[in-house]
C-alpha cells in the first residue's frame, strides 16, 4: 500500500450499513479499476517524506527482491513483506490471499523453487488477468492463479505448507471465516505469514459503514487485540507479532492504524 490506508478526509457515506455484498462490490470495483490502470493506489492519502519511509519499512522488499520480479506485478498495495518472513523453502506448497497482480506470488515461487508451487487466489478478474499475464513474461511454471473469495477457498484442505497475505484480510467483511478457511487448507505444522492492516483503539461506526473507507483498507481494519484473537480461535497456536509500523499520519483522536505482520502455526 504505497500511499497508505485511506486518510481522515475521505468523504463519510452514513447511509448505509456495511452489507457483505456492499462490501464486496466496493472492492472489486477498486481493484479492477487499479489493474486498468484507472487508479493509481488503493488509497487517497497525502503522507509526508517520513510517512512514505515508514510505509517502505512496512513493506521491506529488497532491491534484490524487486529486481526479479515481472514488471507491472508490484503495484505498491501491500503493507509488509509476508513472503520475506515466511522461511519458504524448495518443494513446499504455498497459497497467496488476495494475490493482486502477483508480486508475493512470484517472490514466493522463486524461493520455492521447480519443486514447489504457489497458488494465487484474488476475487477480482482484472487483477487475475494482470497476474497471470505477469507470470507468463516472467516464464514461471510454478504458478496458478485461481478466481476465488477467501472467505471459500478454492483449494483442497490440509494441502498448503505456508500461507501468505499482504494487505488484504482487512478488506474481508467476515475475518473469522477467513483464518477459519486459512486453518482448512494448511497441512498441520503449516505456517501463515500476514500482513495487514489494524486499528489501535476503536474505528467509529460512521467509518465502518464508509464503503470508500473498506476499499481503501480502513474501515475493515479489526482491532489489534481482536485480530489477535480471530486468528487464535481459528485453531492457531504460537501466534506472533512480527513486526509493526504504526501510520502516524493517520492517527486520530480515537483510534490510528498499523501495519502489523504476524505469523501463527497449524
Ligand atoms: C490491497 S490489494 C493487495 C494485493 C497484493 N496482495 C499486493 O500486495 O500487491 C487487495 C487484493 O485483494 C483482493 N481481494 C480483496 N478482498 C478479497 C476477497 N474477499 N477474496 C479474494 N480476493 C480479495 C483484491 O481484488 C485485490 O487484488
Amino acid at each position: 500500500m504505497s500511499a497508505g490506508p485511506e486518510s481522515e478526509s475521505s468523504i463519510v457515506n452514513e447511509s448505509k450499513a456495511p452489507d457483505e455484498k456492499d462490501v464486496k462490490a466496493a472492492v472489486e470495483g477498486r481493484y479492477a479499476a487499479i489493474a486498468r490502470g484507472q487508479l493509481k493506489s488503493c488509497c487517497s492519502s497525502t503522507p509526508s517524506a517520513s510517512d512514505l519511509y515508514n510505509i517502505a519499512t512496512a513493506q521491506g522488499y529488497t532491491a534484490a527482491e524487486r529486481a526479479e520480479l515481472p514488471e507491472g506485478a508490484d503495484l505498491g498495495l501491500g503493507c509488509g513483506d509476508p513472503t520475506g518472513t515466511a522461511d519458504l523453502q524448495p518443494g513446499q506448497t504455498v497459497l497467496d490471499l488476495g494475490s493482486g497482480a502477483g508480486v508475493d506470488c512470484f517472490l514466493a515461487a522463486r524461493r520455492v523453487g521447480p519443486s514447489g508451487f504457489v497458488i494465487g487466489v484474488d476475487m477480482t478478474d482484472e487483477m487475475l488477468a494482470k497476474a497471470r499475464s505477469n507470470a507468463q513474461r516472467g516464464g514461471f511454471t510454478n504458478v496458478e492463479f485461481r478466481e476465488g473469495d477467501i472467505e471459500n477457498l478454492p483449494v483442497e484442505s490440509a494441502t498448503v505448507d505456508r500461507v501468505i497475505s499482504n494487505c488484504v484480510i482487512n478488506l474481508a467483511p467476515d475475518k473469522a471465516r477467513v483464518f477459519a478457511e486459512v486453518y482448512r487448507v494448511l497441512r498441520a505444522g503449516g505456517v501463515v505469514t500476514v500482513s495487514d492492516i489494524v486499528s489501535i483503539g476503536p474505528i467509529p461506526p460512521e467509518v465502518r459503514r464508509d464503503m470508500e473507507r473498506w476499499a481503501g483498507c480502513t474501515a475493515g481494519a479489526l482491532e489489534k487485540s481482536a485480530y489477535l484473537s480471530t486468528v487464535r480461535a481459528a485453531g492457531f497456536r504460537d501466534v506472533e507479532i512480527l513486526k509493526e509500523v504504526p501510520y502516524e499520519y493517520l492517527r486520530t483522536e480515537t483510534y490510528a492504524l498499523a501495519s502489523l505482520t504476524l505469523r501463527a502455526v497449524k
